[in-house]
């Protein structure tokens, strides 16, 4: 399936908080909001949370005029928002950079992210990194599964899990 990844604009953003909302929690699409611990489980949407999660969009927005630690897309297949995929500097590690997917449930099992995976390391590679590194804080079979098939070395951590690529 072929798949873009556009600029969340505001536009983009209502319709990513809508699927978001309707199609996945929480944990596994934003990082804690304020005040929020990261190891409680987040599986409810909250307006506090809802707020988090624009917020947190708009941060991760390509600024021309100032640096931006953590970049964010929308994805989008046969011309639906589908979920959210971001690339974060690691401890101001130049040579990494953490890689994240989420995905609405209606478009997991399809194979959407290994079409991302080839973006990510396309884009990772011009920022000159020579890692990729993703995290998931549950230890999921099919994110297992999807990271050991783009070819990330998998490891257990912390009751999630850990993968690590090499960028060609
Ligand atoms: C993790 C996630 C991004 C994977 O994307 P996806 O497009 O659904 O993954 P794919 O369709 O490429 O499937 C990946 C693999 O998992 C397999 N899989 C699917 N359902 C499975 C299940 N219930 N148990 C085990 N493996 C499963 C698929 O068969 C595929 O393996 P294959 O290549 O051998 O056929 C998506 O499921 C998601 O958004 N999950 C919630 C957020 C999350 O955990 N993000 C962390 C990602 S690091």
């Amino acid at each position: 399936m072929m798949v873009d990844l556009v600029p969340v604009n505001e536009d983009v953003l209502e319709d990513l908080l809508t699927l978001a909302v309707a199609e996945a929690q929480p944990g596994e699409v934003m990082p804690p909001a304020s005040g929020e611990s990261p190891g409680e489980p987040r599986t409810t949407w909250t307006e506090l949370r809802k707020g988090a999660f624009r917020e947190y969009h708009r941060r991760c927005r390509v600024n021309p005029h100032a640096f931006v630690p953590e970049v964010t897309w929308a994805v989008k297949a046969r011309g639906r928002i589908v979920g959210a995929a971001r690339l974060a500097l690691v401890d101001g590690d130049p040579e990494v950079r953490e890689v994240g997917l989420w995905l609405g449930e209606s478009y997991r099992g399809q194979g959407i992210s290994s079409e991302v995976a080839y973006w990510a390391v396309a884009a990772a590679q011009t920022m000159d990194a020579k890692r990729l590194v993703a995290r998931t804080l549950v230890g999921s079979a099919v994110a297992r599964r999807s990271l050991e098939r783009i070819g990330f070395e998998v490891a257990d951590r912390d009751g999630g899990l850990v993968g690590t690529l090499t960028l060609p």
